[in-house]
């Protein structure tokens, strides 16, 4: 028999399905589905990730899921409802296009809603409060469906945000989850490895993304055991963007492409620095040095030597004799 649901659970779910047929039956709805629709999400997207919306209006959740029974003490605890002074309640989503948020077992757990308009003055995602269902640095997105289809991916895709995670699955890709944006947790690390050892890391584009970059790789790193693998979209793309302008054969191709995490660190350290300046190269090498002193198979160490005096434009061997002093000092 299947285990009782956590009452807490309920009304989540209540919440989701009504944010969900609102969206696709009634006339306020409408706004959202054009919005949607904006954003290339196809009907059967929609109903697979129970996109909903909630309208611009503050008690309509609130006066459905008294309807459905719902007790005071239940709407308050869900966070799905701000709180006056004097104790009245509010529909903390309004005029948004809603995400369900799930626990590993594909229960819904809190919610976040995306502004439809270009109002930077609003922010462009608000999250359920951490309640007792929801803590954020331990959920990720779609992980439920993403551990099933890492058994025949192979590995696991992970991203910023949920429309990247959105864009993926579209071009095939299933085995992909969001950490919600650029503040991978330890938490979150620890749920992927027992999932999957490994994983390719597909962080948007831009700076704040290649640096979110850096910081996983180290967590990952620091938890071990992991394959990593590193997809820099261009032109500070984020992975929905991307398919968008290229199209999912050429996103599939960047993530049959991903880098090792050496490449990557390369490649920042060669935009960091200018190279045709000594001071700057010397700098460069030295870096580079202390990445390579990390690597524990030889080849692969090698491989890197090569390259690094290749971009330096100086020898191999003087690469060599760095790193070799590097690891004693490390010793
Ligand atoms: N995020 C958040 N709160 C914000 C901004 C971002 O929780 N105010 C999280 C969301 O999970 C978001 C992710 O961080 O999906 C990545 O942020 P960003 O790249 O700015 O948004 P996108 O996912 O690209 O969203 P969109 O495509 O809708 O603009
Ligand atoms: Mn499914
Ligand atoms: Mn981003
Ligand atoms: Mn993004
Ligand atoms: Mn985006």
């Amino acid at each position: 028999p299947a285990r009782p649901v956590n009452p807490l659970v309920k009304i989540q779910e209540a919440a989701a399905e009504f944010y969900h047929q609102v969206l696709l039956t009634t006339k306020a709805g409408q706004r959202g589905l054009e919005y949607a629709k904006s954003r290339s999400l196809s009907p059967e997207i929609i109903k697979h990730f129970l996109i909903g919306y909630a309208p611009d209006n503050d008690s309509v959740l609130l006066t459905y899921l008294k309807g459905q029974g719902f007790k005071q003490e239940e709407l308050v605890q869900s966070g799905l409802f701000v709180q006056s002074q004097d104790g009245r309640l509010f529909d903390r989503f309004r005029d948004r296009l809603m995400f369900p948020l799930q626990d590993e077992n594909g229960h819904t757990i809190g919610f976040s809603g995306r502004r439809l308009s270009n109002d930077k003055t609003i922010a462009k995602y608000v999250n359920s409060p951490e309640t007792k269902l929801f803590t954020k640095s331990k959920v990720l997105f779609h992980f439920k469906e993403a551990k099933q289809a890492a058994r025949s991916e192979g590995h696991l895709v992970l991203y910023e945000g949920y429309m990247d995670v959105i864009a993926a699955y579209k071009a095939g890709i299933h085995a992909g989850i969001a950490s919600m944006g650029t503040s991978l947790t330890d938490e979150q690390v620890y749920l992927l490895k027992r999932v999957s050892r490994n994983i390719i890391i597909n962080y948007d584009g831009d700076d704040a993304g290649q640096h979110a970059s850096e910081r996983a790789i180290r967590l990952f790193k620091q938890a071990g055991g992991f394959n990593l693998g590193v997809v820099s979209l261009p032109e500070k793309l984020d992975p929905d963007e991307y398919v968008k302008k290229y199209g999912i054969e050429k996103y599939q191709a960047q993530i049959r492409g991903a880098q090792t995490t050496t490449d990557f660190f390369l490649k920042q350290l060669e935009k960091k620095y200018n190279l045709t300046n000594d001071r700057e190269k010397l700098a460069f090498v030295d870096e580079a040095v202390n990445q390579l002193a990390q690597l524990t198979n030889p080849v692969e160490q090698d491989m890197y030597v090569e390259r690094v005096a290749k971009l330096a434009g100086v020898t191999p061997q003087s690469i060599k004799a760095n790193l070799s002093r590097k690891r004693r000092q490390q010793r």
